[in-house]
């Protein structure tokens, strides 16, 4: 077993900080990864402040981060998809139990045996799993994706939670050439959609409560832009949207929304507030529409999606950071002062 630096919440109330933990010398299948960059995912901040209680308590003290790219520093005698000093990326999962029929089909983020990043139990040590702020980490080498040498590093992180959150649910609903597809909300996963969305031909509307965005939306792709307290605004678009994805973290109003699709459109939420949205039946009734979730997305669809950015040139817009402003970064997320992610220099936790 090996000690590692990370930045832990120690409770729900209580700052980040410096701790050491413990990961496991790699087994045969593992490999073991220094990390260079993680970034920072709202759902950080949702789970160290155990906002989602009700649906996933959150066990201290929490490691978070699920943004995770680095470099292979040893790997079992078994793996064979990576040696030592290759560039390696973890995202929200680290295993699952491979034999239902989800990961039978390449689906592991349903599978009911599945070990998240951070935060669920941890099958070797006991425990929680700890994720990917800190200096290392240690995941089987299925669960460790490749990342196209040509992307950027400190950018490429984010695309292993906001990119697959985003690209996921845009190739299950169908988004392709010629469809109108609305992202609301332009922070990490909002400004991963636009430039996803773009990329795969789409007419994209970016919906926003910041009017100071709106050159940044067109820059990174978006057509149109909405600033959605505009009501005005907002109903120029009434009946005309085939898909809308929604990454918005906190209450607002899902039906103004609902209103804009077509018949037949669909709305996603991959924003996950922490209480119950009211939703107008009758909305969804009269246009035969259609309102769902989706959650990260499967390990072949994780490299497919990180092989598609590769393709097309994308990484997230980042704002690197030392871990020593983590605490920082959570206001300004709270404030959405994100211009589109926080990627954290896991260097700087060497200076601890
Ligand atoms: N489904 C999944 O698997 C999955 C995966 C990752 C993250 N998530 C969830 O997705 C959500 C977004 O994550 P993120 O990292 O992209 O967050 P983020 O960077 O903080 O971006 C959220 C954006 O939503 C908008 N917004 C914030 N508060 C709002 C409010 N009260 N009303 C309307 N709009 C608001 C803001 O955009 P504007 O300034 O443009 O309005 C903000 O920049 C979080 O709830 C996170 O937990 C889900
Ligand atoms: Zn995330
Ligand atoms: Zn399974």
């Amino acid at each position: 077993m090996n000690k590692t630096k990370a930045y832990s919440a120690p409770s729900a109330t209580s700052p980040l900080s410096g701790t050491t933990i413990v990961r496991r010398e790699p087994t045969e299948h593992d490999v073991e990864i220094e990390i260079l960059f993680c970034g920072i995912c709202h759902s950080d901040l949702h789970q160290t402040r155990n906002e989602w209680k009700e649906v996933m308590p959150t066990v201290y003290p929490c490691v978070p981060g699920h943004e995770i790219v680095g470099r292979v520093a040893r790997v079992g005698s078994a793996v064979t998809k990576f040696k030592s000093g290759d560039t390696a990326a973890v995202g929200c999962m680290v295993d699952s139990d491979r034999t239902c029929p989800e990961c039978q089909v390449g689906l592991e983020q349903f599978c009911p045996n599945g070990t998240l990043t951070y935060n669920t139990p941890d099958k070797h040590l006991g425990g929680v799993t700890y994720g990917g702020y800190s200096d290392s980490i240690v995941v089987d080498e299925r669960f460790v994706l490749k990342v196209p040498p040509n992307l950027n590093l400190a950018g490429a992180a984010p695309l292993l939670c906001a990119g697959i959150t985003t690209y996921s649910p845009m190739r299950h609903w169908g988004v392709t050439k010629g469809k109108k597809v609305g992202v609301v909300g332009l922070g990490g996963l909002g400004h991963m959609a636009v430039k996803i969305a773009h990329a795969l031909g789409a007419h994209v509307v970016v919906f926003t409560t910041s009017p100071g965005k709106k050159e940044d939306a067109r820059r990174l792709g978006a057509d149109e832009v909405v600033v959605s307290r505009n009501a005005d605004e907002m109903r120029k678009h009434a009946g005309s949207f085939d898909f809308i994805l929604d990454a918005v973290p906190a209450q607002h109003d899902i039906n103004a929304y609902i209103e804009l699709l077509r018949r037949d459109g669909n709305i996603t939420m991959v924003g996950a507030p922490d209480k119950p949205l009211p939703v107008s039946v009758f909305g969804l009734i009269f246009k035969r529409r259609s309102f769902s979730g989706s959650p990260i997305g499967g390990i072949p669809e994780t490299q497919e999606m990180l092989d598609f950015c590769g393709a097309h040139n994308i990484v997230a817009d980042v704002e690197v950071i030392p871990i020593q402003k983590v605490n920082e970064a959570y206001e300004r997320l709270l404030k959405s002062d994100v211009k589109y992610r926080f990627s954290i220099a896991m260097a700087s936790l060497k200076a601890e």
